[in-house]
């Protein structure tokens, strides 16, 4: 018994929770993720199952994302990405739904299944039924030799390490990752974006794991928020652009772990319903980095302020605004807005770390949740 707990303690590398530790893992996660893929200095984006598929990208009339839980948000990061950079027009679907809706599917479809586990039944599910449509099938797994990596006629691993904790952190980056280095090299081969501008996004991704740790240091003032809110029983996340789905990530997390009843909204659908919810008794976490749609975010952030909600911001580090504003501000480091995901997401992931921690919930195993869902 005592030999067994200090076996996990180790595996926990010093930290109370392997998601503790899985989150402070990201900066060599994604490091891990481009290494040897990207050469800035050689203007070169190079991953096997893209390359021996080139054509098919090229030709394709769209990408159809599937996946499921915080993979199926990684995949609406990379709608924004895959449409910005390289102009093909993308659908993000939930693999139960697509599975069963009798999907309009063709030869000219790529589809790209994104799966930590590569494991997930409906995930699979939705391969093997596109797969007899025709459509060319491309993985995004972390889990080496995983039955989705194996369905799969390509594809191209995170290589962000085992993950043990039930909520995905260091796998929701490094999908972002893989997905953007992907977005790039077809962007490039489509020229929809210049060389110049190509290997700029290359050097602002090979900055993110040191932007990463700086937003890491964040943590013990973002457990202080976690005090003040952790009795809330409803938070409301919002996010514009590629902040969108990390709006949804967020709220996912305090769900998942601390079970505290979260929305994530688009900012600007706010006016369309959750600000009836809002009041005093109402923490909101509102995304506002300096190049996403910032002004218009700050606009909500005003409406939210008016009706007395709690608003804590996610601001670019160096923001006045924002601060004036809002009940508490987490700075995260200046980056390329398609990059800002990789940054905004790390304030949330402790957020409700901290807020399960001191609810005394099980971090690493929450109730009624399973690492990989094998079964419908
Ligand atoms: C489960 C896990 C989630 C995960 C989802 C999809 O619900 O608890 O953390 O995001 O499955 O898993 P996958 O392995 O396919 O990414």
């Amino acid at each position: 018994q005592e030999l067994q707990i200090n076996l996990e303690q180790i595996e926990k590398g010093g930290f109370d929770h392997f998601m503790l530790k899985e989150i402070y893992e990201q900066p060599s996660a994604i490091q891990d993720t481009f290494r040897g893929r990207m050469l800035p200095k050689d203007a070169i984006i190079k991953m096997a199952g893209v390359e021996d598929n080139m054509k098919t990208f090229l030709n394709a009339d769209r990408i159809i994302v599937v996946a499921c839980g915080t993979s199926w948000h990684a995949g609406l990061v990379s709608e924004y990405i895959f449409e910005n950079l390289a102009r093909i027009p993308v659908e993000v679907e939930y693999a139960s739904e697509f599975r069963y809706r009798n999907p309009v599917i063709t030869d000219k479809d790529v589809v790209i299944a994104i799966s930590q586990s590569g494991e997930t039944a409906d995930t699979l599910a939705a391969i093997k039924l596109a797969k007899s449509k025709g459509a060319f099938v491309f993985g995004v797994c972390n889990v080496v030799g995983s039955s989705i990596a194996r369905e799969t006629d390509a594809g191209a691993y995170t290589h962000a390490g085992p993950e043990i904790g039930v909520a995905s952190t260091k796998a929701f980056t490094t999908q972002i990752t893989v997905l953007t280095l992907i977005a790039l090299r077809l962007a490039r081969a489509k020229g929809t974006i210049t060389s110049t501008e190509f290997r700029h996004h290359m050097i602002e991704l090979e900055l993110i794991p040191e932007k990463v740790k700086k937003a890491l240091e964040s943590d013990d003032y973002v457990r202080s928020i976690a005090e003040i809110y952790k009795d809330a029983s409803n938070f409301l996340y919002l996010g514009r652009g590629y902040n969108f789905p990390v709006a949804l990530e967020g709220a996912l997390k305090l769900k998942e772990i601390s079970y505290i009843h979260a929305e994530g909204y688009p900012a600007a659908e706010m006016k369309h319903g959750p600000i009836a919810l809002i009041d005093e008794n109402m923490p909101i976490v509102v995304i506002a980095t300096r190049k996403g749609h910032y002004d218009k975010v700050v606009s909500n952030i005003e409406e939210i302020k008016s009706r007395s909600g709690k608003i804590i911001g996610i601001v670019t580090e160096g923001d006045t605004t924002v601060k004036k504003l809002a009940d508490h501000v987490i700075e995260v480091p200046e980056s390329l807005e398609l990059l800002s995901p990789l940054l905004t997401t790390i304030p949330l992931q402790l957020l409700s770390y901290h807020i399960a921690v001191m609810l005394d919930k099980n971090v690493d195993q929450p109730r009624n949740l399973a690492k990989s869902v094998t079964v419908e």
